[in-house]
């Protein structure tokens, strides 16, 4: 539906009034109505560089998730405050790993003497404790757009080196196995619900990758058939979708990549050429609307957006930015000084990936 004509002026007059004092960072699975008042776009990778690298700013108003907010306050200096305009836009997955399992898993490694050459990697998509826990144990963050090379990283710190990956099962899986020649066998699946996360002491011995078990609600609807569906309906149909999707769906695709890979790739495309693009459906429309001379079609056939980047809407974004003309700082997120230290040191590993 259209934008109610009075907020997007209140936006503007609001935006105007803040001028370089403000940046609004937007990622791609943000609704039209919120991603036009944007500075910068981007995937998760991007926006945290984009976040580092604006030391004028005093707001940065965060239009995603938590986590993504958290990740711009612990890179940006103790002067900028970083809002989230709604504190609700969380991400399930990054539910799934709380710190207390995550210490509990480090210590099962601990007790079978796995722990000292155990590399944690954690996604972006994690709690700045998590990415934290990570930093003080060697390990660093990664996003969809450098899991490879988190990966290798890991890898490179010593001979007979294992990952333990957090939270996301599927990013793990796919890059270890897709992209690194590991084996399916190399990975097991660490269940933080089960005591010895499920496995055996002789399996977490063996394995390469110890994947957490996470995964995103909304890759995870994509299915196997949804593609074989959709190459029968669509004949020469190119399938594009992001790591976060099962390992089936990845396998079965023809490209797989980040959010801001997926939108160059269609960029890239030539007229005429069909895509059917695996991902959240606000972004996957906007690409359908930016690229009218291709066929641009959503994998699965429900409708599937990410409900917690939904929560940020254009009501939530005037009422952040016209309380900072007014002076009053709300929804603020803040991670504390120590927290900060540990979670930074794996974020600028990441960020210092060759
Ligand atoms: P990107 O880093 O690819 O933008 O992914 C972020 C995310 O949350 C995907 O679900
Ligand atoms: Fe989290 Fe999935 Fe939403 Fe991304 S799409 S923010 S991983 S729930």
């Amino acid at each position: 539906p259209a934008s109610d004509p009075d907020l997007v002026a209140r936006a503007v007059k609001a935006k105007a009034a803040l001028g370089d004092r403000l940046f609004v960072l937007g990622h791609h699975y943000q609704r039209d109505e919120v991603i036009r008042f944007a500075d910068v776009t981007g995937d998760s990778f991007k926006l945290a560089r984009e976040a580092a690298a604006r030391p004028e700013a005093e707001y940065i108003v965060f239009c995603g998730v938590h986590f993504m907010a958290e990740s711009a306050d612990i890179l940006t200096g103790d002067d900028q405050r970083v809002i989230l305009p709604d504190m609700a836009a969380g991400c399930s997955m990054a539910d799934m790993a709380t710190f207390d399992q995550v210490e509990e898993a480090w210590d099962v490694l601990s007790d079978l003497g796995l722990a000292d050459v155990t590399v944690p990697i954690t996604y972006m998509n994690s709690s700045a404790d998590i990415k934290a826990f990570c930093g003080r144990k060697g390990g660093a963050v990664c996003t969809s757009s450098n899991a490879r090379r988190a990966l290798t990283w890991a890898f490179e710190q010593g001979d007979d080196r294992k990952v333990l990956f957090l939270p996301d099962q599927h990013l793990g899986r796919n890059t270890a196995v897709l992209e690194m020649g590991l084996s399916l066998d190399d990975c097991v699946v660490y269940n933080p619900h089960r005591p010895n996360g499920g496995l055996t002491d002789q399996q977490l011995r063996d394995a390469k990758m110890i994947l957490w078990r996470g995964h995103c609600s909304v890759h995870g609807r994509f299915t196997e058939q949804c593609v074989d569906d959709v190459r029968t309906r669509i004949p020469g149909v190119n399938v594009l979708v992001h790591p976060e999707c099962r390992h089936e769906v990845v396998t079965k695709a023809d490209h797989v990549g980040s959010t801001e890979y997926i939108i160059k790739t269609l960029e890239k495309a030539p007229a005429g050429s069909a895509w059917a693009v695996g991902t959240e459906l606000n972004l996957v429309k906007r690409l359908a609307a930016e690229h009218p001379d291709k066929t641009v079609t959503f994998l699965d056939r429900t409708v599937c957006y990410c409900s917690t980047m939904n929560r940020i809407d254009l009501p939530h974004l005037v009422w952040a930015l016209e309380s900072l003309v007014e002076g009053q700082v709300v929804n603020q997120i803040t991670v504390d000084p120590e927290t900060t230290y540990w979670a930074k040191l794996a974020l600028d590993r990441m960020l210092a990936l060759p």
